[in-house]
């Protein structure tokens, strides 16, 4: 049994990742400061995390829970490129100093890893599809720098300090247990709960943007493998983490027509700022170096996505 410290214990996939390591008979500690992380995601596991309230730029709090840990697992973030857009400097402290001060807790206490939950905006509008690792990035957002600016503090950790360090750069996770209701919140469940509930979506720009949309369970099997896998093939490296296949908002408004029963139409509103038009990752080196392949793909991720909102009584009477 090893000991996993999740930053962002709250958050849809930080929670996610706790109730599967439980599953899985590992022990599980977590700080969340609740700004967008919620407690109802962890009301069925609270009696089995060590679960602590505090901020990332506390570094005391920090290292008080990096001692004794074997994986830190770094989720928490402020994860909107719209809201880094308004905000860049509140962006700033919560993405990259949060996470400075999550690798010095980590480098002190002896951790023997760290996974970081980096993101595929850091690609930003390259034409060139799919998106690999060994690409310049070309972030547009100051989300997408933020993550990126991370991702190098993890390799300077490793080099200058030998700590391991782990960048999968998600693209587009869905599934329960996310947010739906902030303006910020992901596409798909924006549009799930609202095509349940017979409110129509908005679609920001002509609907032809594509995203390689990716299940909950996909990101969480990555996160396990890149614990466990030989530090000469994973430390000091990033990885895609994504489906290798992409899907056209519009495609997906027809898919949620038929899985939710929602027969109105999305309505057409202007781009938003910041969005990037396709993204796609070509996912080889993670299931050479990983051992990942995703096992749940987009149709059934959106099936099993709806049939949970339906559960949570999202929709309910429509
Ligand atoms: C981006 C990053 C992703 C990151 C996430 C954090 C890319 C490719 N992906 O996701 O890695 O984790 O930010 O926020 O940069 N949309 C609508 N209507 C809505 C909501 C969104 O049409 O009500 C559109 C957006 O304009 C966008 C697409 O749906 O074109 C996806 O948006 P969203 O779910 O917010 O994710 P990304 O911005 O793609």
């Amino acid at each position: 049994m090893a000991l996993y410290f999740i930053t962002g214990v709250g958050g849809f996939i930080g929670s996610s990742l706790a109730r599967e390591l439980l599953r899985r008979g590992e022990q599980v500690r977590g700080v969340d400061n609740f700004s967008t992380g919620k407690r109802e995601n962890l009301a069925q596991i609270l009696g089995q995390i060590d679960l602590r309230e505090a901020d990332l730029l506390d570094l005391d709090a920090m290292k008080l829970a990096c001692a004794g840990v074997d994986y830190v697992l770094h989720q928490a973030a402020i994860p909107s490129v719209p809201k880094s857009v308004l905000d860049p400097i509140g962006s700033n402290r919560a993405n990259v100093d949060g996470t400075v001060n999550v690798l010095v807790a980590a480098r002190d206490a002896k951790v023997k890893r760290v996974i970081y939950a980096a993101s595929s905006s850091v690609y930003g509008d390259t034409p060139t599809l799919p998106k690999h690792e060994r690409m310049t990035p070309n972030p547009i957002s100051p989300y997408a720098v933020a993550k990126l600016a991370s991702e190098h503090y993890l390799t300077s950790f490793y080099r200058c300090y030998g700590l391991e360090t782990v960048a999968l750069r998600y693209f587009n996770i869905f599934g329960p247990w996310q947010d739906p209701s902030s303006p910020y919140s992901g596409v798909l469940a924006k549009f799930i709960t609202q095509m349940l509930g017979g409110q129509q979506p908005t679609v920001f720009g002509d609907g032809e943007q594509s995203r390689d949309f990716t299940y909950i369970d996909n990101a969480v099997e990555a996160n396990l493998l890149a614990c466990k896998a030989p530090a000469a093939q994973v430390a000091g490296k990033v990885f895609n983490v994504a489906t290798g296949r992409r899907i056209t908002l519009n495609e997906t408004i027809k898919l949620l027509q038929g899985l939710t029963s929602y027969s109105g139409c999305a309505v057409y509103g202007a781009e938003r700022g910041g969005d990037i038009k396709h993204s796609l990752a070509d996912i080889s080196l993670a299931e050479e170096h990983l051992g990942y392949k995703p096992k749940v793909n987009f149709e059934e991720g959106l099936r099993r996505t709806v049939d949970w909102y339906r559960s949570q009584g999202n929709g309910a009477g429509a």
